[in-house]
């Protein structure tokens, strides 16, 4: 097991979490003296809410915010990047979201439910347990839902309920039906995501739930786990242990990456706007650009020293990939003034220089 230097919180992640509380502003006193339970809270987004309660604590609300965070750390780690945040007012609870979960606080305001196996390769490895996570996980803190009536309940769903959609409806709204098999090498994810929207949406709908969904499309930055597979992990890890970068198929499919402080803020605005049974899509719409391109533009901040392969999806990547994927962001720019602010290379460089700060210099790629 590799070692990352992450325990304690760098200077870019701190800058980040201070960019996403300016931005947050007055927004955030909804937090203040509020009980917050979170499902996947050692992921990178979990870590992520946790880090900006943190810091809303220290610096900005009057009565601190309390979060019970859960997590199996079936891919989370107990080392967070965001540093040590846990104490007082942050508690982390190891347990499977899959089992019914009670708490002995009698109020709950928050509750996100953001566990889950997003990255394909580990979904492809624990197939059922993507479905169980989703789903039971969403039943069980609905039930709590049921018990404790928050004033917000979040569900993570994901851009991937879309699948491969067509031509005519990229950049793609909220009310595109999608384009997605139940039996294809993603259906573990996709259609889990989609019985846990409905399944949100039935009990927002029979037991008055203050739902709200959002569907992010392909945040990244500082914070993700070298190992964790996805695109942009993969390509600068790859890189910077001088291994070449692998592009799945032709290359040609296209992806809109949103930087994380984009998507924080937009999660939050969503999680606090007091619209309830909405569904919002949270990325940017700018940028739209192929796989081949994105390793091209890594490999510039590596002075184009790295070798880029067209490659076979390999048994332990799905294939199956959506050729396009770009949200239309109109609903929740105009409905909770979400604006993007980072551009891609902006926000890849941020990256790098974090992967830079956190490996070991004698990393290799475990895949
Ligand atoms: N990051 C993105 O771009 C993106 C895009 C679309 C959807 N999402 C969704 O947002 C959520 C968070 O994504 P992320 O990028 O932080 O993922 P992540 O893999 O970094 O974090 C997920 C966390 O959930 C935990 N977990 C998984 N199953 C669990 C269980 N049964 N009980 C308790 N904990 C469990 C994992 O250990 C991990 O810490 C996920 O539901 C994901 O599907 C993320």
């Amino acid at each position: 097991m590799i070692c990352y230097l992450i325990i304690m919180r760098n200077k870019i992640i701190s800058e980040i979490l201070e960019d996403i509380v300016n931005r947050l502003g007055e927004e955030s006193r909804f937090l203040e003296g509020s009980t917050l339970i979170i499902s996947g809270g050692a992921g990178f987004l979990g870590s992520y809410f946790l880090g900006v309660i943190h810091l809303l604590n220290e610096k900005f609300l009057a009565k601190p915010c309390h979060v019970i965070s859960i997590d199996n750390y079936i891919t989370g780690t107990k080392e967070s990047f965001v540093g040590d945040v846990y104490g007082e007012h942050i508690k982390r609870v190891e347990a499977d979201i899959r089992t019914p979960f009670s708490v002995p606080e009698p109020v709950v305001d928050y509750i996100i439910h953001a566990a889950g196996l997003a990255s394909p390769v580990y979904y492809n490895k624990y197939p059922l347990e993507t479905i169980e996570s989703t789903i039971h996980g969403a039943k069980n803190l609905l039930e709590l839902a049921r018990q404790k009536k928050p004033k917000s309940f979040l569900l993570f769903s994901s851009s991937e309920i879309y699948g491969d959609p067509h031509p005519a409806s990229i950049p793609t709204p909220e009310h595109y039906k999608g384009n997605v098999s139940c039996t294809g090498p993603r259906a573990c994810y996709d259609e889990s995501k989609r019985l846990a929207e409905t399944l949100c949406l039935t009990y927002h709908q029979l037991y008055d739930i203050p739902l709200k969904i959002v569907r992010p499309f392909n945040v990244y930055g500082p914070g993700m786990k070298p190992s964790d597979h996805r695109v942009v992990p993969d390509f600068i890890t790859r890189a910077i242990a001088g291994a070449p970068l692998r592009v799945h198929g032709s290359g040609n499919q296209t992806r809109t990456f949103c930087f994380i402080s984009d998507a924080v803020v937009g999660f939050f605005k969503v999680l606090l706007s007091q619209k309830n049974g909405e569904v919002y899509n949270v990325g940017t719409d700018r940028e739209e650009i192929n796989m081949a391109k994105l390793a091209h533009l890594v490999a510039e901040y590596f002075d184009n020293q790295i070798e880029i392969n067209l490659v076979d999806y390999s048994e332990a990547y799905p294939a199956d990939e959506p050729r396009r994927r770009c949200p239309d962001i109109t609903k929740i720019s105009r409905e909770l003034d979400f604006h993007p602010t980072w551009d891609l290379r902006s926000g890849l460089k941020k990256t790098v220089e974090w992967y830079r700060d956190i490996l070991p210099f004698d990393w290799a790629p475990d895949l």
